[in-house]
């Protein structure tokens, strides 16, 4: 350009152009070479975009290649509709070798029963629940569900007569009527608003501004975390399975949402067989009893009473989550405590 310019100022200089002639040249060439060059940049912008691209989708496709260690047996039934009556038989179970995450861990629920498992971190909680979807194969033992070895059925089969709420709900970018949909993809509307009715989501999403068609942002985070709760248990029932498995959240929510998700939780049990990963001292106490776990061994089982008389680890437990709210409205406050308490949870406040 300065090459140019120079030419067409000497040129003026010395007369052989007009000065409106030069200013003309001057300008038309300015334009035209910024006219060429804002494609040949955009052309090279596009190609790093793609090359991005290129390699996100290697990515993807790596994850949708990936063969599933854990497939259907060469003779694996469909699992009939159950009644929701769950088995852990002398089950052993490992992720890596022998280092052993349940140690012969027997667990029978009846259907309808709602079980929660109360431990540490680590005890072995998540992985008894993970089982029973059959994320992972067990070592040793059985576990069946109405009297039908999971390794024996087909997995889909299998899914689909269960749920599982994850303490962290994930929703997709989408609107409320898609996010709640993914649980039975053939679900009308009628059966969406009815099964966020059950869970007590209706109100709040009527109340947003497009109703069901509010789209979400990825991960729901245009939505609180309550919110995002009670969508995931709408998606959770409108399947109406027979077997809940609830990795219960502790996240803090004002005291109306809090009613509001006790609510659902109760909705949501009711007449399924549920394990219930709990943390609410309110799910805890109302479950039909407690399994009390540590590495990966059961040490306690029984309802809330039960176990409070034989004073053991989940008695201790329980009062040192009590004892840190003082006073009349300990019991209300309690319930929406974390549970175990944390060692560093401030006490007598
Ligand atoms: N995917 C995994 N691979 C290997 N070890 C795991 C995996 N998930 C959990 N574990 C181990 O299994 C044990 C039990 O974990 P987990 O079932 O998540 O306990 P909890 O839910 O009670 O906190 C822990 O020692 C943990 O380190
Ligand atoms: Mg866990």
């Amino acid at each position: 350009m300065i090459l140019v310019l120079a030419i067409i100022g000497l040129r003026a200089f010395n007369g052989s152009l007009s000065v409106a002639e030069a200013l003309g040249f001057a300008t038309g060439f300015m334009l035209y070479i910024q006219r060429f060059f804002n494609p040949v940049r955009s052309i090279v912008l596009q190609y790093t975009q793609i090359q991005r691209a290129t390699a996100g989708a290697h990515r993807i496709f790596e994850v949708l290649d990936t063969e599933p260690e854990i497939v259907d047996a060469s003779d694996a039934i469909e699992l009939p509709d159950v009644e929701g009556r769950v088995d852990f038989d002398h089950v052993w179970f490992a992720y890596i070798d022998e280092n052993w995450v349940l140690r012969n861990f027997n667990l029978h629920a009846k259907p309808g029963e709602t079980i929660a498992l109360v431990g540490h971190t680590g005890a072995g909680k998540t992985s008894v629940t993970a089982l029973l979807s059959r994320f992972y194969d067990i070592q040793q033992g059985t576990l069946s569900i109405d009297g039908h070895d999971i390794k024996q059925v087909r997995i889909d089969s299998l899914r689909r007569r269960m749920s599982v709420v994850l303490q962290e709900a994930y929703l997709f970018s989408g609107t409320v009527r898609e996010n709640i949909r993914y649980g039975k993809l053939d679900a009308s509307d009628e059966e969406i608003e009815r099964a966020a009715r059950a869970v007590g989501a209706h109100d709040f999403i009527m109340r947003l501004e497009h109703g069901y068609d509010t789209e979400l942002h990825e991960r729901g985070s245009n939505l609180s975390v309550g919110q995002r709760q009670l969508i995931s248990f709408a998606r959770a029932i409108i399947a109406n399975p027979r077997i809940l498995v609830l990795d219960e959240a502790t996240a803090n929510v004002d005291t109306h949402t809090e009613r509001v998700i006790q609510e659902a939780l109760a909705t949501m049990l009711q007449g399924r067989t549920s394990f219930v990963i709990a943390h609410r001292l309110s799910t805890i106490r109302r479950a039909d009893r407690i399994v009390v776990m540590r590495n990966g061994e059961i040490i306690e089982i029984g309802n809330h009473d039960a176990l409070m008389a034989l004073d053991g680890t989940y008695a201790d437990l329980y009062r040192m989550t009590y004892t840190q709210v003082g006073g009349q409205q300990a019991t209300e406050e309690a319930a929406t405590r974390s549970w175990p308490p944390r060692a560093d949870a401030p006490r007598g406040s």
